[in-house]
C-alpha cells in the first residue's frame, strides 16, 4: 500500500531500497553520538523477519529515500523501533507521515496499542509521538547504556471503535 501525504510518499521498503535505507538511518544517528544505527546486515535480517515492518518515504515516487521507519507486528501489539529521517530533510513531515502510515497500518490490522520507547532528552521524537496520539506510559531509569532514562509511550485503541484513545500521561517527564 502506498500512502500520500501532503508533501511525500510512503511504502513499504523494497529489497533495492534497504542500502539507501542504511544510508538514511546512519545519517540521522550519527549526530546522537550515543546511539549505533543499524547496519546493512541487520537491516536485511529486519527484511526477512516476518513481523517485521520496514517503511519509507520520499518526496515523490521515484525520488531518493529521506525517512525510514522499523517495527515489529507481534499478535495485537506494533512496536516501533526506529523512526529516522535525514538531516538534510528534517521539519518537512516525513517521519509524521511515517508514523500516520504505522498507526492507519496498525488500526487495520487488529492492533489494540502501539508501542516504543525514546530518550528522555529526545524532544524531537517525544513532540513527534506525541502529535500522533500517543502518551508516557512509563519510564525506564537509566535505560541506555550511558544511563538516560527511556521514556515509553504508547498508543491504545478503542478495541469496538478502532479509534484511538486519547488517554492522560502515566508519567511526567
Ligand atoms: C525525530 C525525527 C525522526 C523527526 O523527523 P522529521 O521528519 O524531521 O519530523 P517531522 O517533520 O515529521 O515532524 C513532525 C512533528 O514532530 C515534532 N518535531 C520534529 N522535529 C522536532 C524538533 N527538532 N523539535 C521539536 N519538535 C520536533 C514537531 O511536532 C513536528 O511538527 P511541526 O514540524 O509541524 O512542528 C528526526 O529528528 C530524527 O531522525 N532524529 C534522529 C533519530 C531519532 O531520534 N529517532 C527517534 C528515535 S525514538
Amino acid at each position: 500500500m502506498v500512502t500520500r501525504a501532503s508533501s511525500c510518499v510512503t511504502s513499504r521498503i523494497a529489497a533495492a531500497d534497504l542500502e539507501a535505507a542504511r544510508d538514511v538511518l546512519q545519517a540521522a544517528f550519527a549526530e546522537h553520538g550515543h546511539d549505533t544505527a543499524r547496519d546493512l546486515d541487520q537491516l536485511r535480517e529486519e527484511f526477512a523477519r516476518p513481523w517485521s515492518r520496514l517503511w519509507v518515504a520520499r518526496r515523490e515516487a521515484d525520488a531518493p529515500i529521506v525517512a525510514v521507519l522499523l517495527a515489529w507486528h507481534i499478535v495485537d501489539e506494533l512496536e516501533i523501533l526506529d523512526v529516522a529521517t535525514h538531516p538534510d530533510h528534517r521539519r518537512l513531515g516525513y517521519a509524521r507521515a511515517l508514523v500516520a502510515g504505522a498507526v492507519a497500518f496498525a488500526a487495520e490490522h487488529a492492533v489494540v496499542r502501539v508501542l516504543l520507547e525514546a530518550r528522555r532528552s529526545n524532544a524531537a521524537a517525544i513532540a513527534l509521538y506525541r502529535g500522533a496520539g500517543f502518551y508516557m506510559s512509563g519510564l525506564r531509569r537509566r535505560y541506555y547504556p550511558d544511563d538516560e532514562d527511556a521514556v515509553l509511550m504508547t498508543l491504545a485503541f478503542d478495541p469496538q471503535t478502532r479509534q484511538i484513545v486519547r488517554l492522560a500521561d502515566e508519567e511526567a517527564l
